[in-house]
């Protein structure tokens, strides 16, 4: 596992858990919190039973992710990879690979441009570590999750060096077009910033976090609330900074969070 220090939340801005969800809220009861950010334990109780060399081999693969090539600097900066799956009671159906399209009206930076990222692997794909992850999520959605039969799974690294900075999101504060989204940190080594910042409709912001153990995470309802988080920087002494993140893209097949009509064979 990674090494990063173990810190906890400020328990004053974590909301409790959802108490409705995976469930409709009934008429006239209160909408639940449109967020949720949990410490590592959360996840680390839901790997329990992954075998430690299938987890290791989980947390490795994020040191094999191709440049993402529609950032549109010099040097790349963030590297990723991408698949989808269908959510079956049983596991994860594996979708094919497509491309992934966000609409303009979310992502001003490259809204409306398909994007082919590589595939995950297959050990990441077929994997218990995966599968319970997702499941996790699936269990505290912040919000009804009886439409939601479809999910979209990103392996994202970005990278900061003493003389240049990586930006996860340079679209700034934003929506991504999806049900709800989940942003677990999978390791952060050398960095300093990426504050995560969630925000209402009118761009008030509602919650503030450094995610700094690895598998604390936050889930958020991607339809109530937009977000951001700010750029990263190496830290001093560090001769690159490193930030790797798994987002979990919850979504109805119906929606356009990815183009079925470009799928891929790779
Ligand atoms: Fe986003």
């Amino acid at each position: 596992m990674p090494t990063t220090p173990m810190t906890t939340p400020d328990p004053a801005v974590v909301p409790p858990l959802p108490a409705s969800a995976g469930r409709a809220a009934p008429a006239g009861a209160p909408e639940t919190a449109p967020f949720a950010h949990f410490p590592s334990d959360v996840l680390r109780g839901a790997l329990d039973g992954v075998p430690p060399q299938a987890l290791e081999s989980f947390l490795d693969s994020w040191n094999d992710l191709p440049a993402d090539e529609y950032l549109g600097t010099e040097r790349p900066y963030r590297f990723r990879r991408y698949g989808r799956f269908r959510l079956l009671d049983e596991g994860l159906e594996p979708l094919p690979h497509g491309t992934f399209l966000q609409d303009r009206t979310v992502n001003s930076f490259v809204g409306g441009v398909p994007r082919l990222f590589a595939p995950l692997h297959d050990t990441v794909a077929a994997g218990p570590a995966l599968r319970a992850v997702v499941q996790a999520f699936r269990d505290r959605l912040p919000g009804p999750r009886h439409t939601v039969d479809t999910c979209g799974v990103h392996q994202i690294r970005v990278v900061a060096l003493p003389d240049a900075e990586g930006d996860p999101a340079p679209e700034g504060i934003h929506q991504d077009g999806h049900s709800y989204v989940a942003q677990v940190l999978i390791r952060r080594e050398g960095v300093e910033g990426a504050q995560s910042r969630l925000y209402d409709l009118d761009r008030r912001e509602i919650h503030r976090a450094l995610l700094s153990d690895p598998l604390e995470s936050i889930v958020l309802d991607d339809r109530r609330v937009l977000h951001d988080v700010s750029p990263i920087t190496a830290a001093r002494g560090a001769a690159v900074g490193v930030r790797d993140m798994l987002l979990v893209d919850f979504f109805a097949s119906f929606d356009s969070s990815f183009d079925s009509t470009k799928e891929v064979a790779l």
